[in-house]
């Protein structure tokens, strides 16, 4: 009994070694953590960072790559689409620890307030998270102080993850045309 337990516990760790990086594997490697998943037990991980998203100025983050005819003239700039590359910092200071992208694109997507439709890859750059992903799909009502979205999804370290993203506006310049926003996630994943 106490040797099955060890090797369980053996079995387990080089399952959660296997999980923790996030190079890119081929099919038979997927297909193997695959086979591995019942033994591995479901965890919970908190993360919290920060992302920039500059709309203006030299280098911005954000870019618009689609609107309608009507979009401009919207109270709510409905139809406005946004192709996002913004850098993930640990601390709100864009000079803080870089640890990731957020990857994705969000679109004006209500007539009656300001609300994004947000696809979101959150990738990460470093630490046990390296090349590992979270995807983040939901509606986004700016306005609000907090916005809660389903994390969907995830990639290497996050493979079936699934979970709540809560974001917050941390702060928002308005001459800069320039966001900080507050990430927090809890991620259940293996
Ligand atoms: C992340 O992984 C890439 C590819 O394996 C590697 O080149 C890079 O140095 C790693 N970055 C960090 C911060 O560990
Ligand atoms: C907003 O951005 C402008 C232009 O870069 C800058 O001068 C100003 O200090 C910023 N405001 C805040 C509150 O950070």
């Amino acid at each position: 009994m106490g040797k099955l337990t060890t090797v369980l516990v053996v079995f387990t760790m080089i399952i959660a070694l296997r999980a923790a990086h996030g190079k890119s594997e081929g099919p038979k490697e997927v297909e193997d953590w695959w086979q591995n998943l019942n033994h591995a037990r479901e965890k919970i991980t908190k993360l919290r960072f920060y992302f920039h998203d500059f709309l203006q100025g030299k280098t911005p983050t954000t870019v618009r790559v689609a609107q309608a005819k009507m979009t401009d003239t919207s109270p709510t700039i409905f139809g406005e689409v946004n192709m996002m590359d913004d850098p993930l910092t640990v601390g709100p200071k864009i000079t803080s620890e870089l640890v990731g992208r957020a990857h994705g694109f969000y679109s004006s997507s209500s007539q009656e307030e300001i609300a994004y439709h947000c696809a979101i890859n959150f990738v990460f750059g470093g630490g046990e998270y390296n090349g590992s992903s979270l995807s983040v799909l939901g509606y986004n009502p700016v306005m609000n102080v907090y916005r809660e979205m389903p994390i969907v999804g995830g990639s290497g370290a996050f493979r079936l993850a699934r979970g709540v993203a809560t974001l917050t506006t941390y702060a928002f310049n308005f001459t800069q045309g320039s966001a900080i926003v507050e990430v927090n996630l809890v991620v259940l994943h293996y």
